[in-house]
């Protein structure tokens, strides 16, 4: 799979190709990035539109793709082409992926966290019943293009909310990528294209090394375990959080634990741990929810057997996969 940072690859792509091509967008990618795209990109589509948020990256929706690419009578030789978010390239990706056994999609990410994160990797699927991304398959894009001008219509909480994946990326490679981020003073002028790449490509060599997540890919999940668990208790519960903002404080809870039991050095942790405050709000509902954390962390499918395995840090760089812990050292650290 193969990123670009201009149209041209896409171009020769659909140049060359024979079947029946789709724009999947939802209204507000419509809205603010349909045009930019054919500017660029010209040619005719066939605009499938679903309605955007978290809340409809469900099945049924899922469904409704199916049924405009039969009503369309795609053939295999379909081509779905992804212009959003996280959500869109999740959906879409999954809704291609399983449309006739598996036609080709390429993703075209419009928020910071879908050109940092979500739009690479292969990782597609659903929620169901409240569980993130519990029905889903691994299968990679044709290819990503990033266009960061996207970025200009996106509002700032969602730049706050692909900012937490950068700092987790970072927290994954150096003490230099983690500096150059804690300098950033106003997470809405992150439009940067230099800082978007970098960050993009420490997922990539990660996800390269182990794309089926067998081993050394389940770095990607620092500060998930805990992050998902509070999109669940939220999504149960009515209340509304990013899964960004979600993941920052997940990073948070990773970092307390990792200097209780692996010795990473507190004050280094105590530094992002302040920078995450200042930027990403806790909630105020989310200390009524930790026993429904709890429930959710024990379901994870991360977890095997009833055991909690966690992404820990030795060192900024330094991440070990599956360390187990207890549900009494988690419960320990957010009460903190
Ligand atoms: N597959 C993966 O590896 C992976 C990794 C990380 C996250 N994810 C998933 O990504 C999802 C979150 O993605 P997201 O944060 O991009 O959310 P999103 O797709 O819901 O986009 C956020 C909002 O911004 C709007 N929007 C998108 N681009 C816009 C633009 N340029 N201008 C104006 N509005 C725009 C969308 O319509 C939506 O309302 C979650 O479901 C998460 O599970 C997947
Ligand atoms: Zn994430």
């Amino acid at each position: 799979m193969q990123v670009f940072s201009n149209f041209s690859p896409l171009q020769h792509l659909l140049q060359r190709h024979h079947g029946k091509f789709f724009l999947l967008c939802d209204e507000n990618t419509y809205r603010e990035c349909y045009d930019v795209f054919i500017s660029h990109c010209p040619a005719q589509y066939s605009p499938i539109v679903i309605a955007s948020g978290e809340e409809n990256k469900d099945i049924e929706t899922c469904a409704k793709i199916w049924q405009a690419l039969l009503d369309a009578e795609a053939g295999k030789d379909a081509l779905l082409i992804n212009l959003g978010g996280g959500v869109l390239s999740d959906i879409g990706g999954f809704a291609a992926a399983t449309y006739k056994r598996g036609i080709a999609f390429v993703n075209v990410p419009t928020t910071l966290l879908a050109m940092v994160d979500a739009a690479y990797g292969g990782k597609t699927g659903v929620n169901f019943k409240h569980y993130k991304n519990i029905v889903g398959v691994i299968e990679q894009p044709a290819m990503v293009i990033i266009h960061t001008p996207f970025l200009k219509t996106l509002p700032t909480k969602h730049l706050k909310n692909g900012f937490a994946e950068m700092i987790k990326h970072a927290l994954l490679s150096s003490a230099e990528a983690v500096d150059e981020l804690l300098t950033i003073n106003h997470l809405h002028v992150i439009d940067n294209e230099v800082l978007i790449t970098k960050s993009l490509f420490i997922k990539q060599n990660i996800v390269e090394q182990d794309p089926r997540e067998n081993g050394p890919r389940k770095v990607l999940n620092l500060g998930h375990t805990i992050g998902h668990a509070i999109e669940y208790a939220a999504m149960k519960n009515g209340y509304e959080i990013l899964h960004g903002e979600a993941v920052a404080l997940g990073l948070k809870v990773m970092l307390q634990l990792s200097v209780i039991k692996m010795n990473f050095d507190e004050s280094t942790a105590a530094r992002i741990i302040n920078f995450i405050d200042k930027h990403y709000e806790t909630p105020v509902w989310l200390s009524s929810l930790h026993s429904e954390m709890m429930n959710a962390v024990v379901q994870d499918k991360k977890n095997t057997n009833q055991q909690i395995r966690m992404v820990l840090l030795k060192a900024i760089g330094q991440p070990e996969y599956d360390v187990p812990c207890t549900l009494r050292e988690l419960e320990n650290v957010l009460n903190i």
